[in-house]
């Protein structure tokens, strides 16, 4: 069994496929524009949402994480009222991730306003300055500073998500005093962990060691071990990160759950990617709508064989688990830049630092 429902603790929330910028290595833009099977919308407090958000589901969670494959909650026009429901129903903490180059000060100080003392924002932002938008292709600097202060006046807790390229790591120093002086409670500088697996887009990890991705080195060691990436992926023992490490589920904004945000990604993946053709199969195995929250609730969806066998006995046999499994929780690599691993490096700025 995955999980059971009174044993989730979070979840995590694709609220959107919309976004104002086009960040060459997200899974929403193709060749500098936005990936062209993308639909754009985002989550509605539907009568699935509600009845899968009861007061008494969001009790048991220690929050609700706004961040996932396709989008940016903060171009969703239905966030506000969103979260309003949410808190209004008892939710402990809510985190939002956001590129902060969109809204107005107002609108941020308003969202700041909304989650003082119930959750924190975090600003990804890839550098100082114009550097910034070498990744965060069409952000403005000037407008995120106004938004940051905006929303640091608020009182909230702020974090601030800095992936450490090559083309950024100089300013190491420099983003860590700016987010002191703006107010900022954390600041995590984060490895390109991707990049160890997709080398391209232009893109090269930093060379300084501490924040290099760890996963390079454990790459060789693989290649030397299992022959290649693909026979370690088929051959490794699984530990869940979200069944194990953080139990949670994952929640896109078409209304269907994962076990974790990387399970959820492929649908608008390119075809030809192994993620795809694993959840095509996967797809035409199970009935439509098996894991959708407007067709079944949480407890059923979590009793569907998906959930209750069939992925743990695929973590058992090579031939049958999914690539994204071996790949994101396979045991000597570590794909993920998540918190609390080793491609994540959390500075505490202020005392009291998150509720995440
Ligand atoms: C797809 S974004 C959605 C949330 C929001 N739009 C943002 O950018 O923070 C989810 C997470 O992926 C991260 N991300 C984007 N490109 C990445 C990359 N090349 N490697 C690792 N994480 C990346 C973002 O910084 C963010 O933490
Ligand atoms: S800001 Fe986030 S969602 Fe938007 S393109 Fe960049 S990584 Fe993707």
């Amino acid at each position: 069994m995955y999980l059971q429902p009174s044993q989730i603790r979070h979840v995590q929330l694709d609220f959107t496929s919309k976004c104002n910028l086009l960040c060459p290595a997200c899974a929403r833009v193709e060749r500098g524009a936005v990936n062209p099977r993308l639909p754009l919308s985002e989550l509605e407090w539907s009568p699935g949402v509600d009845r899968f958000f009861s007061p008494e589901f969001c009790a048991q969670l220690d929050y609700v994480l706004f961040s996932g494959n396709y989008g940016d909650a903060a171009a969703a026009s239905g966030l506000p009222q969103f979260v309003e429901r949410l808190l209004a129903r008892g939710l402990k903490c809510i985190s939002i991730s956001s590129n902060g180059s969109l809204r107005t000060p107002e609108w941020w100080s308003d969202l700041g306003g909304q989650l003082k003392g119930r959750g924190q924002i975090i600003f990804s932002i890839d550098g100082v300055g114009d550097v910034n938008a070498r990744y965060r292709v069409g952000s403005n600097w000037e407008k995120i500073l106004a938004n940051i202060r905006a929303t640091a006046q608020t009182g909230v807790l702020l974090r601030w998500d800095f992936i450490v390229f090559r083309h950024n790591e100089h300013q190491i120093e420099e983003a860590r005093e700016l987010a002191r002086r703006l107010g900022f409670n954390q600041i995590n500088f984060r490895s390109p962990s991707r990049l160890s697996l997709q080398p391209s887009m232009g893109f090269e990890p930093p060379f300084n060691p501490q924040y290099a991705p760890q996963n390079a080195q454990q790459l060789s060691q693989i290649q030397a071990k299992y022959g290649s990436f693909e026979q370690y992926v088929k051959q490794t023992r699984i530990h869940c990160k979200t069944q194990l490490d953080h139990p949670s589920v994952f929640l896109d904004f078409r209304g269907e759950i994962w076990p974790c945000t990387w399970l959820g990604a492929p649908p608008y993946l390119p075809a030809e990617s192994q993620q795809s053709i694993d959840l095509e199969k996967l797809r035409r195995y199970y009935e439509p709508g098996f894991n959708s929250i407007e067709k079944h609730s949480l407890a059923e969806i979590l009793a569907h064989p998906f959930f209750a066998q069939d992925l743990e006995q695929s973590w058992r046999n090579s031939d049958q688990r999914l690539f994204t499994c071996g790949r994101t929780c396979g045991e000597n690599f570590d794909y993920t830049c998540l918190i609390r691993y080793s491609n994540s490096h959390m500075e505490t700025l202020k005392a009291r630092s998150s509720c995440t």
